[in-house]
C-alpha cells in the first residue's frame, strides 16, 4: 500500500497496517438518513476522500447500495485500489419478516457473504473484514476459523470484530490476532471505557486498536438536530435514538449548546471538536465520521488539526456526562455481543 502522505497515520493494531487517522464512514452516503445522494455526488465525495489522503473506508454489505457503489469507483479508478484501506462487514442478514434483519455470525453465512461482498466490489480481496454483529449461537472461535480461512485463501488481509464484548474479543483473539474491534464511541457514548464492558481496556491489553463508530453520535454532536423535526423525516431513522426523543431531546440540545461554547473559544466547529476529542482518546483510536458532502468531508478532516487541552477534554466530559437517554444498541439485544462456549 502507498504511504498516506497528507493525514497523521498510526498503525492499526500492534503491528498492524498504517493508517490514516481519520476513516470515512460510508454507510450514511446509502441511505440511513434519508436518500442517496446521486452517484455523480458520491463519486465526487470519494474522489475528495482519495485526494485528501482519508483512504481508509469503511462500509458493510448492509449498507444500501454501498459495496454495488465503490466497485463502480474501483472500476473506473483501478490504479488508487492499493491506496485505499477498504474495510466491510458481514453478520446482519436480510430477513422479510419484522426487524427486517437477523443476526448471524455462523462459518456458512461468513463464506457466502464474502463472495457475494467481492462479487459486487468487483476485487479480489478487501484489507480489513468484520463480523458486525455476533449472533450468541456460533462460538466465536467458529466464526474465526473461517474467518482465518478467508485470509489464508487471500480474500481478506485482516480480521475485525464489531460490537463485541470483552470476552469475545479474548477469545477470537487467542485465535487469531484481530486488528481492530469498531464500536460506538463518542463524546455521548463512553460505555466501552465503563468497568462493566471493559472492552477499552482489554483492547489495550491485547494491541487492538479501536474504530469509533458514529463518533459524532449519528449527527446529534455536529449541532445540526435541534428538535425532533430534524430526525422525522422519510428515510430518517434517528427519531428512535433514546437521546434524540421527545421526552430528552430538549436536555440534550440544552447540554450540547454549553460544549458548543467550547467549540466556539476554541476556534473551531462543534463536529471537529467531537472529533477532536476522540482523536484526543489515544493513537490506538481511529474515529470514523459518516458523512455524504464534500464540505462537511473537508470540515471533519481539519479534527486532525486541533490541539485540545486536557482541561477542555475533561469539561467536555463532564458536561457531557449530563446527556440523558441510553445506548440505540442495548436495545437490540446484540450490543457488546457474546458467544457460547465453544464444546469440546
Ligand atoms: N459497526 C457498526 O455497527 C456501525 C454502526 C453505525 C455506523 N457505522 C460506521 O460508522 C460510520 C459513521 O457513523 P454514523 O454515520 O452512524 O454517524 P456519525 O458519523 O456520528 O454522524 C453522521 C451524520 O452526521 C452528519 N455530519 C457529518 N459531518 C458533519 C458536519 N461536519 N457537520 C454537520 N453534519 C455532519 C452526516 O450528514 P451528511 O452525510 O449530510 O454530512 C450524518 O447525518 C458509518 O458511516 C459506518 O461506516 C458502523
Amino acid at each position: 500500500m502507498a504511504a498516506f502522505k497528507t493525514l497523521p497515520s498510526r498503525p492499526l493494531g500492534r503491528n498492524g497496517p498504517l493508517v490514516p487517522r481519520l476513516g470515512l464512514g460510508l454507510m450514511g452516503a446509502s441511505g440511513t438518513y434519508g436518500p442517496s445522494p446521486s452517484d455523480e455526488e458520491r463519486f465526487a465525495l470519494l474522489d475528495e476522500a482519495y485526494r485528501r489522503g482519508e483512504q481508509f473506508w469503511d462500509t458493510a454489505d448492509k449498507y444500501g447500495d454501498s459495496e454495488a457503489l465503490l466497485g463502480k469507483w474501483f472500476a473506473a479508478n483501478a490504479e488508487k485500489r492499493k491506496d485505499i484501506f477498504l474495510a466491510t462487514k458481514f453478520g446482519i442478514k436480510p430477513i422479510k419478516t419484522s426487524p427486517g434483519y437477523a443476526i448471524d455470525s455462523s462459518p456458512e453465512y461468513c463464506r457466502e457473504c464474502i463472495e457475494r461482498s467481492l462479487t459486487r466490489l468487483g476485487l479480489p480481496f478487501v484489507d480489513l473484514y468484520y463480523v458486525h454483529r455476533l449472533d450468541k449461537i456460533t462460538p466465536i472461535e467458529k466464526t474465526m476459523e473461517v474467518m482465518v480461512a478467508l485470509k489464508n485463501a487471500g480474500k481478506i488481509k485482516y480480521i475485525g470484530l464489531s460490537e463485541c464484548s470483552a470476552e469475545s474479543l479474548r477469545r477470537a483473539h487467542a485465535v487469531h490476532p484481530i486488528a481492530c474491534v469498531q464500536v460506538e464511541y463518542s463524546l455521548i457514548c463512553t460505555e466501552i471505557e465503563s468497568p462493566k464492558r471493559r472492552l477499552l481496556e482489554v483492547a489495550r491489553e491485547l494491541g487492538v486498536a479501536i474504530v469509533c463508530y458514529s463518533p459524532m453520535a449519528n449527527g446529534f454532536l455536529t449541532g445540526t438536530i435541534r428538535s425532533r423535526a430534524d430526525v422525522t423525516k422519510p428515510g430518517d431513522f434517528r427519531g428512535i435514538l433514546p437521546w434524540l426523543k421527545e421526552e430528552n431531546i430538549q436536555k440534550n440540545v440544552a447540554v450540547l449548546d454549553r460544549i458548543a461554547e467550547i467549540a466556539k473559544n476554541n476556534g473551531v466547529t462543534l463536529p471537529q471538536l467531537a472529533l477532536a476529542w476522540l482523536l484526543a482518546q489515544g493513537d490506538d483510536v481511529f474515529p470514523l465520521p459518516g458523512s455524504s458532502n464534500i464540505h462537511r468531508l473537508n470540515q471533519n478532516l481539519q479534527s486532525l488539526e486541533v490541539a485540545l487541552s486536557a482541561e477542555d477534554e475533561q469539561a467536555m466530559r463532564r458536561i457531557a456526562g449530563e446527556m440523558v437517554g441510553e445506548r440505540f444498541q442495548e436495545l437490540t439485544g446484540y450490543a457488546f455481543g457474546d458467544t457460547p462456549a465453544l464444546e469440546s
